[in-house]
């Protein structure tokens, strides 16, 4: 079992953010990462049908591909489908809300807050259950954000239109006066520049990526699912759309480990 791969997905380019930093921690480990390109995105759709997407790709993952893990990298498939995938299948299945929800409360000194994420994640009130259970003496401000998703599918991520939209949504979190801004949708990190900008630097931009991938260690230890050998993984990258802007674009995110992409349709 250990020597099978991790598996994850998103809608689309997003999950590579905690693809990198599983790569980074976990050397060793062979990954399957599935990017949902071709029905991105995800955050402006009813939960039923993107918890529909999820059970697709998982059966894709665990039940042909057999992963020992499954990582939703992915809020909007977390806040949709986490549950009921965890009943679904028998391999452990992590998300990314409660991770950063952990990396959020220890970045925050004041106590004030804000998350940021798509429609479907911040109407889902899955990060307000998240950080009432963390801690229950924080201010938070929820905003969704609809339209970073589709800067960063573009590859534009600090242009005049990103900094104007940022400033116009995330203006409620500069007046609440937060000192930690949690990055609750997997693509955000990538526009950390525009968003850092506008926030100014008092405010920490937290994401979840690093906090997955340790909790993806810890479940496996846990488990004894790690592989005992620390070098030596590979990647495997599958698209449902555009196999080579995938790989154009993906590798520019990730970086060299996204040499090849490989396109699967559904029936
Ligand atoms: N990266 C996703 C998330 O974390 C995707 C958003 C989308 O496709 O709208 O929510």
């Amino acid at each position: 079992m250990a020597d099978r791969p991790i598996g994850m997905f998103d809608s689309g380019f997003g999950g590579l953010t905690v693809a990198r930093a599983l790569i980074d921690l976990l050397p060793g480990e062979d990954l399957v990462y599935l990017g949902d390109t071709a029905r991105y995105p995800y955050g402006p759709r009813p939960l039923d049908e993107v918890a529909r997407y999820a059970h697709q790709i998982a059966e894709e993952l665990v039940e042909r591909r057999g992963v020992k893990l499954l990582v939703v990298a992915c809020n909007t498939a977390a806040a949709a489908a986490l549950v009921s995938l965890r009943d679904r299948f028998d391999v452990p299945v992590i998300g990314v809300i409660e991770p950063g929800v952990r990396a959020l409360v220890e970045a925050s000194e004041s106590g004030r807050v804000a998350v940021i994420g798509t429609v479907g994640t911040i109407a889902s009130g899955a990060y307000q259950e998240a950080v009432a259970s963390a801690a229950d003496d924080l201010e938070l401000v929820a905003l969704a954000c609809p339209g970073f998703v589709e800067f960063v599918e573009r590859g534009e991520f600090d242009s005049e239109q990103v900094h104007v939209l940022a400033q116009r949504l995330l203006e409620p979190a500069i007046e609440a006066k937060v000192d930690a801004l949690l990055l609750g949708c997997t693509h955000y990190p990538y526009l950390a520049r525009t968003l850092g900008d506008v926030m100014g630097r008092d405010v920490v931009l937290v994401s979840s990526a690093d906090e997955t991938a340790f909790e993806v260690r810890r479940v496996m230890l846990r488990d004894g699912l790690a592989r005992d050998r620390r070098t030596g993984g590979s990647a495997t990258f599958v698209t449902t759309g555009d196999v080579n802007w995938f790989e154009e674009l993906g590798r520019r995110l990730l970086g060299p480990e996204l040499e090849r992409a490989e396109r699967i349709s559904w029936p």
